[in-house]
């Protein structure tokens, strides 16, 4: 077993399903104790699920709920964390959600739930696990760095999204978000990145890759011709918190098959 991320603690919230569970795995794989954070009650076997799968494969943890977008369950959530593990050593901000709708049609409700679990929680998250990161500072045994950030965006922080307006500004605040954070904690050694999936093969786009015809369509959009999977992210995941990536901050890595290199153009313009 590789162990990159020996005796560090991870949060990654969103982690019952799709991408955050991958994530959480890889994580888990590469040494880190995991929290595996859930927002509410009914989703605790999903996140029990995730939590099994790595315990039978020798990783270790804990499920957690907390909504992302509520201040004090997230204050709580880190204290809880702190009390029981010691500290934090990295944060993988990946709870997300659509809600999707004409923009004429959109409801205010609509926007205000994605952009308080996409961005609003992210920035929760993350100012708590910096208080963590100055308070504990740096423990060379463990890493160089005194925390690790890893921000889950999307290729829709750059590629506009008709039908999806609330979720594209999400996405491009979060860009915005780790980048100021990154500059601003650069020089107490915290690095703080985002990763940018395209389309990854989880429930929140099922619609997209359910059918042959929808995943035909999708791939005109994925030069790479394939769907992502969430190891995938997990693998870039692991790579962003472990010290092989010392020397990178306020990056966006597009794990994405190229959906960024605007496929439209390969046979036009
Ligand atoms: C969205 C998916 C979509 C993908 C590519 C992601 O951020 O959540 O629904 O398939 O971007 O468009």
């Amino acid at each position: 077993m590789d162990q990159k991320l020996q005796n560090q603690v991870a949060i990654i919230t969103g982690a019952n399903s799709g991408i955050g569970a991958g994530v959480s795995a890889a994580v888990a794989a590469a040494g880190s104790t995991v929290v595996i954070n859930y927002p509410f009650p009914a989703l605790q076997p999903a996140a029990e699920a995730v939590l099994k799968n790595i315990t039978s494969q020798g990783g270790n943890g804990i499920v957690y709920c907390c909504d992302v977008s509520k201040e004090e369950e997230v204050q709580q959530m880190f204290a809880a964390v702190v009390r029981q593990f010691g500290t934090v050593d990295i944060l993988v901000n990946n709870a997300g959600i659509q809600e999707d709708a004409p923009f004429e049609e959109m409801t205010l409700d609509q926007w205000n739930a994605v952009l308080g679990i996409n961005l609003t929680g992210q920035f929760l998250c993350a100012r708590e696990a910096i208080r963590e990161f100055l308070r504990r500072g740096i423990d060379p045994a463990k890493s160089k760095a005194a925390g690790k950030i890893i921000c889950i965006s999307s290729v829709h922080e750059v590629i506009p999204w008709a039908g999806h307006a609330n979720y594209a500004s999400s996405k491009g605040g979060i860009m915005m978000l780790m980048k100021s954070m990154a500059q601003e904690f650069a020089p107490k050694k915290i690095r703080i990145n985002s990763i940018c999936p395209g389309a990854i093969q989880t429930p929140i786009n099922k619609a997209a890759w359910d059918t042959p015809e929808a995943l035909q369509s999708l791939l005109t959009l994925i030069p790479y011709q394939r769907i992502g999977e969430p190891d995938d992210i997990g693998k870039a995941a692991v790579w962003l918190a472990s010290d092989d990536s010392d020397y990178v901050t306020g990056a966006s890595l597009f794990v994405d098959g190229g959906m960024t290199l605007y496929p439209g153009f390969s046979t036009n313009g």
